[in-house]
């Protein structure tokens, strides 16, 4: 999972893929590099200068103002390593054994292992432990047999080069590749890894995400799975996997890609944060519109056809898109009367449960581009495919904060959350426009199943407007106490953290979001297990954070942290003021709102004192080391 970008135009290349990777270094960072091609006045025939630093872009960019890095024509690479050590041999791009051809690539070279092999026996050497640099390899051999078969030297050539290794490679990637020979040529070519090429004037940048094209151009053209294209300053050809060529039309980027700006915060995480009230605003405003009616208390996109028949929901996802997934779970089940089950996506694809009739099965995944979550529902399309029942068919919804990303190039339904760019790697507003997803579904089915009375459900819809402004608050006063909280944890390693009921994903999420950034140990729990083994982790050096909203569980809740508390464990609470609170040391105050909209209001004070902590520690809370915005390898 790394970030890479390719420019050829009629500008210097460096400064634009540096810029780039800037906008990609979310998706890695231990270590970045570039290429670029340079032709002499008169030449036909360039030269690849290849530059490659450790750690974060910073480095590489230091070495390009030392160095430079000349030519119109480039590519680079933000690194997160699977294969071989974050050291500069190991970083991105690799080279053939002439320096002639260089290659980015994001994704797994599953078959390296052999291919190396073959190679290694025909005499090549190599400088790296990485699964890439096969590839440059791989090209060069090919393109010798090219030449031996009389063709000229030209861009085709390389990207009949290319064509040819990719049917030598298994696995999921995208890449991109220059070669000296023809050094105004770039081919590109994705297969189950994100790529996208954008239009300039005179110009082209191909990029993993779309950030990377931010302030460059709004026109794209994403690449379907499977294509080729080559790049040359007049145009772009572009081929799908059978060699064929595609003619498609440029789409326009929306707005809210244009814009990667931390504005007045110290970290992208604490924007996010602060953004959730206009991510919830923006979807009452979309999603309840006025004059809705208990028959259909939502507006959702998708046709009628789409709920009938739905008698039980699957959800596979990873992550904190796993734990809005069963907050999503909780609704459906217990507000809709619907079915559900939630699966880590990494676990079904190898042990999927006994195929069931009438079942929706829903992927969520913010990035829209993590491999086990489009594996998955990948492969349950196919086992639902090759079912000759009807009853069997594959349904899928896909819930996204990527509309363009591969995700929705799978799925047939896809529910866009609409939460703008997110650039911390903690997941935060995404988290919360997931949840949101999940109420937009939960109303829907609810209204069309009957499983609630009419008021429940025009309750539940008039609660959620109400969001928004308890979100304005909980941001505004929870960030200064979590940071004063925060100075409580500065010797922490392990926490606890609590929830029942629909809280107990917000227990599983908060312990996450701490880990991911601070790197302190942390466990959910929902609070009536602790006494079945976790119990006995508690002393004063471990603290209990607890939510406890007034509902099913409530008294439970409260009972559960006595347990804790009488084991001299710190207890802080994420609960309604009031006279039952009072058991905890420190209160986290949430509104006292109806049960089912809680988990929306009881994440904000997880995620701030989790940023806090962190922040305090001064660590990097936005690129946490081992981590990477998304996910796309196995
Ligand atoms: O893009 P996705 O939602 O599919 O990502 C899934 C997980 O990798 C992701 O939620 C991860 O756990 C985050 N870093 C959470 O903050």
């Amino acid at each position: 999972m790394c970030g890479i970008v390719a420019v050829i135009g009629s500008r210097e290349a460096a400064p634009l893929l540096l810029e780039g990777l800037r906008q990609l270094e979310y998706r890695g960072y231990d270590s970045a590099g570039l290429a670029t091609v340079h032709t002499d006045e008169g030449q036909s025939s360039g030269l690849i200068t290849c530059r490659r630093a450790k750690g974060k872009l910073v480095n590489l960019s230091r070495l390009i103002d030392e160095k430079g890095s000349p030519g119109y024509v480039g590519i680079g690479h933000t690194r997160w390593a699977t294969h071989g050590k974050p050291e500069i041999h190991n970083a991105h791009p690799h080279r053939d054994s002439s320096g002639e051809i260089a290659v980015v690539q994001n994704g797994i070279i599953e078959n390296h292992r052999a291919l190396r092999h073959s190679l290694v026996s025909e005499g090549v050497k190599f400088d790296s432990q990485t699964d890439t640099e096969v590839i440059p390899h791989l090209i060069s051999r090919e393109l010798e047999l090219l030449k031996g078969e009389g063709q000229e030297i030209n861009g085709t050539m390389l990207l009949q080069a290319v064509q040819r290794v990719s049917s030598q490679l298994k696995g999921a990637f995208a890449l991109a590749v220059v070669w000296a020979e023809t050094p105004d040529a770039l081919v590109v070519a994705r297969r189950q890894a994100p790529l996208v090429i954008g239009l300039g004037e005179g110009e082209f940048i191909c990029a993993s995400d779309t950030p990377a094209l931010a302030g460059w151009t709004r026109t794209i053209l994403p690449m379907e799975d499977g294509e080729f294209a080559l790049l040359t300053p007049l145009g772009i050809e572009l081929y799908n996997e059978e060699g064929e060529r595609q003619q498609r039309s440029p789409s326009l980027l929306s707005g809210f890609d244009q814009v990667v700006d931390k504005r007045q915060f110290r970290h992208f995480m604490l924007k996010e944060i602060h953004e959730q009230p206009e991510t919830a605003e923006l979807w009452v405003a979309r999603h309840l519109p006025r004059g809705l009616s208990a028959d259909s208390p939502v507006a959702l996109p998708f046709e009628e056809s789409f709920y009938e028949g739905i008698e039980r929901v699957q959800i596979l996802a990873c992550g904190t898109s796993r734990h809005a997934a069963m907050v999503g779970a909780y609704l459906l089940e217990q507000f809709a009367d619907l079915p559900t089950s939630v699966f880590y996506a990494s676990e079904f694809r190898y042990a999927a449960p006994p195929l069931a009739p009438n079942t929706l099965t829903i992927g969520v995944t913010q990035s829209g581009e993590t491999a086990d979550t489009l594996a998955a529902l990948l492969m349950e399309d196919e086992r639902r495919s090759a079912h000759s029942d009807p009853a069997f068919a594959s349904r899928q919804l896909g819930i996204t904060n990527r509309p363009e990303s591969s995700l929705s190039r799978q799925v047939q339904n896809i529910f866009d959350i609409g939460a703008g760019i997110e650039i911390g790697v903690a997941a935060t507003k995404t988290f919360l426009g997931q949840l949101l997803a999940f109420y937009g579904l939960a109303l829907a089915f609810a209204a069309r199943r009957s499983s609630r009375k009419p008021e429940e459900i025009l309750r539940l819809a008039e609660e959620l407007k109400s969001v928004p402004n308890y979100l304005r608050d909980l941001v505004k006063h929870h960030d200064q106490l979590a940071e004063h909280l925060a100075h409580r944890f500065s010797d922490t390693q392990d926490v606890i953290f609590l929830g029942r009921g629909i809280n107990f994903p917000i227990a599983l999420e908060g312990a996450l979001k701490l880990k991911e950034i601070s790197y302190i140990h942390a466990e959910g729990y929902p609070a009536g297990e602790m006494k079945h083994g976790p119990i006995a982790l508690l002393d004063p050096r471990v603290p209990v954070i607890s939510i406890a909203v007034p509902g099913v569980v409530f008294e439970k809740v409260l009972s559960n942290a006595q347990e804790a508390k009488a084991r001299d464990a710190q207890l802080i609470g994420i609960a309604p003021k009031g006279p039952e609170t009072e058991v905890f040391d420190a209160l986290m105050p949430i509104p006292d709102v109806c049960e089912w909209i809680s988990p929306l209001l009881s994440v904000v004070p997880m995620q701030l004192l989790s940023y806090h902590i962190a922040a305090l520690r001064g660590l990097d809370v936005d690129q946490p080391r081992n981590l990477a915005k998304s996910v796309t390898v196995e």
